[in-house]
């Protein structure tokens, strides 16, 4: 029985897929992600399915295949954090599945910090929503997957009204990629910090 890989890609830049992961791409007949996924990718002779709004078709279109053909679901960054393994695992069982973990979007943002996350809390605001007042107060350092809504002003206007100034947003937006940025900065001037980038955002106090 051939099982449904699902393979974390790392931040985005080639260099940071593993050769595992390149190797299991190369073996597959069909690969399923999001556009920026894909995009991260060399295609052969694969078939390539778009991940967007369309779930439920992804879910119909692995249950059918899964034995006929040989599928990678590539996520972004690691697959054990805010990644579609939840869902696959919603229908899959874990004979089904080989997971191949990618390096996160906030461990790449930590390393280019020279930051450890021996004492930090990971969390996510992408699309959803967490306590990380709390978690600052406890933790040296807490990093956030980010969303349009929950920005890097945003969260820095939480902290602001919470008079926790004495510590610095960290931004790293596009991380791997050419035109990656990362930007230290205080509470105060990240309340009128502006990106349309895909961006982490890491409070911590140095
Ligand atoms: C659905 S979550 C996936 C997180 C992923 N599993 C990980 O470990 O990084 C998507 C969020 O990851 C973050 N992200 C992923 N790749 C990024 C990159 N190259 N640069 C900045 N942020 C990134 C953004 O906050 C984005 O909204």
């Amino acid at each position: 029985m051939s099982r449904v890989n699902i393979l974390g890609l790392g931040p985005g830049s080639k260099s940071y897929i593993l050769p595992i992961t390149s190797a299991l791409i190369a073996q597959s007949q069909v690969i399923i992600g999001a556009k920026r996924n894909l995009a991260s990718l060399d295609f052969e002779t694969q078939e390539q399915i778009e991940l967007n709004s369309n779930l439920s078709e992804i879910k119909e279109y692995i249950i059918q295949h899964k034995e006929a053909k040989r599928i990678a679901v590539v996520v972004s960054g690691d697959t054990g954090f805010y990644s579609l393994l939840n869902y696959l695992k919603s229908f899959l069982t874990p004979a089904e599945i080989n997971v191949v973990p990618g390096i996160s979007s906030l461990q790449y943002l930590y390393a280019r910090l020279g930051l450890s996350y021996n004492n930090a809390h990971f969390t996510s605001l992408h699309g959803r929503n967490n306590d990380f007042l709390t978690l600052i107060k406890k933790y040296e350092s807490v990093g956030i997957l980010t969303d349009q809504k929950s920005t890097p002003a945003a969260i820095a206007r939480v902290l602001y009204d919470n008079n926790l100034q004495d510590i610095y947003v960290h931004v790293g937006e596009r991380l791997s990629y050419p035109d990656e940025k990362i930007t230290r900065l205080t509470v105060s001037e990240a309340l009128s910090y502006t990106t349309e980038k895909i961006n982490v955002v890491v409070i911590a106090k140095e």
